[in-house]
């Protein structure tokens, strides 16, 4: 039995809370934050994911084996690193890449120079700062059309601007080069060729060496039916996804997952975690948008539902350096989640709504995403939103379509002020 602490508070964290919860190789279990849904399968700790001393506490006093950061940023900030150079901590499982590993995600450039050396597809690109800013704007004026630009640091995602012609690209770069508009995280500026085509995400894990591939997902970022609207964290995510046939997911596999695992390990780089392909398909053909050093959230909530083995024996057989020796089984059950948010979100909102109706939901699972639990007035416990995306509903079907009208029926149950939702996931399939 293994002690396992689960770092974040999202509806990603509730899904691996959810799935760790059923291992019988998980003993005792910690969130930290968590939210309402992940206190039904282990212990919230009040604890910041960031917060590296108290993460260190908790460990020795409830002696955790296992350590699982579940966002980017303790990734970003070297949590494995911290964990590998003290002494007390160093025997502990830290599922996720050093901080030079972490890379992959929290700098553009690092991601883009990787992919060059190793050949793996990506829109073409260059990389320019302050020093380099005449440069950067003849580079951006030398077609129309829309083009791409990226804070090289983390910007709580929002440091993409797909600008739709040469002088929306100058006036964003100079807000992120010259104005610091991300601080730091905006010093330096990826400029890239934007790419025609429909995304996909896809996840494995990887011991350094061997890798397993989980289900793959498609998530929906825009708030509005039809695509429309600013962009958000995700407003649902089905898996399987129809286009990523055999032939397909082959060039997946040769000429990005493969060179990546495989560079990562002749640069020696120590990775042993989750690699989130953010992908796009343009023309039959693969090509890499991002990195990211984590699963992805909405995906989470419908790969991990897909993904029939042990998640803490897979962790603990990453340890091992013996992912080769593991046979991932994904569903033949398709997953579809609707994402239920907070009036305004991605713009302002409130917080502390009272929300109803858990108990009436049958058929799905639900995972909380920003929510808290209160002892209301009554002395009752209450869940109250806490955040922009409160609560993923997600269930199986033999189709997308089935899952999603599942999902559906169950969504109309939920009941708080304010409640919003895309009514159009999986619109397509
Ligand atoms: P990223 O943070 O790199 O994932 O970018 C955020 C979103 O911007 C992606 O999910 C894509 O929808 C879009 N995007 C990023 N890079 C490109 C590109 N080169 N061409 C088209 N769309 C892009
Ligand atoms: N759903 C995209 C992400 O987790 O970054």
């Amino acid at each position: 039995m293994k002690n396992i602490l689960l770092l974040g508070s999202g509806g990603r964290e509730c899904a691996l809370a959810w799935k760790l919860s059923q291992s019988a190789l998980c003993g005792t279990f910690f969130i930290a934050p968590g939210n309402a849904g992940t206190s039904e399968y282990g212990v919230n700790l009040p604890i910041g994911y960031n917060d590296f001393e108290a993460i260190k506490s908790a460990c020795l006093e409830y002696k955790i084996d296992i350590v699982i950061p579940g966002p980017e940023d303790p990734l970003v900030l070297g949590i494995w690193d911290f964990f590998k150079n003290d002494p007390k901590l160093k025997h502990i499982i830290v599922a996720g890449p050093s901080k030079e590993g972490a890379q992959l995600e929290g700098s553009k450039a690092f991601s883009k120079k990787f992919m060059g050396r190793h050949n793996i597809p990506t829109a073409d690109y260059r990389e320019f700062s302050a020093e380099s800013f005449e440069q950067g704007v003849a580079y951006i004026k030398r077609n129309d059309g829309p083009i791409v630009i990226k804070a090289d640091g983390l910007a709580a995602g929002k440091g993409v601007v797909i600008a739709a012609n040469k002088v929306e690209g100058v006036k964003a770069f100079r807000s992120m080069v010259m104005d610091k508009q991300f601080g730091e995280a905006s010093s330096k500026v990826v400029v890239e060729q934007f790419l025609d085509g429909i995304e996909l995400s896809v996840f494995v894990l990887t011991d350094g060496e061997n890798y397993v591939l989980l289900p793959e997902a498609k998530d929906y970022k825009r708030i509005g039916e039809g695509d429309k609207g600013p962009n958000t964290g995700g407003m649902g995510a089905i898996s399987p996804v129809p286009f990523a046939d055999k032939v397909f997911m082959d060039k997946v596999i040769n000429r990005i997952i493969e060179p990546t695992v495989k560079g990562l390990k002749q640069e020696n780089i120590t990775y042993q975690g989750f690699i989130f392909f953010g992908l796009i398909k343009v023309n039959e053909e693969p090509y890499v948008i991002e990195y990211n050093c984590r699963m992805g959230d909405p995906e989470t909530e419908v790969v991990i539902p897909r993904l029939e083995n042990d998640l803490v024996e897979l962790i603990l057989k990453m340890n091992e350096g013996k992912l080769n020796e593991v046979v991932v089984a994904h569903s033949s059950r398709a997953a579809g989640a609707v994402m239920l948010v907070s009036e305004g979100y991605p713009g302002n909102y409130s917080k502390g709504i009272k929300m109803e109706g858990f108990e009436k939901v049958k058929g799905s699972l639900l995972f909380h995403a920003g929510t808290i639990e209160k002892v209301g007035k009554n002395k009752q416990s209450e869940v109250l939103t806490n955040g922009g995306r409160v609560l993923a509903v997600t269930s199986y079907g033999t189709t997308i379509k089935d899952a999603l009208k599942k999902s559906y029926e169950n969504v109309d149950l939920i009941d708080y002020d304010g409640k919003y939702y895309r009514k159009d996931i999986g619109w397509e399939f």
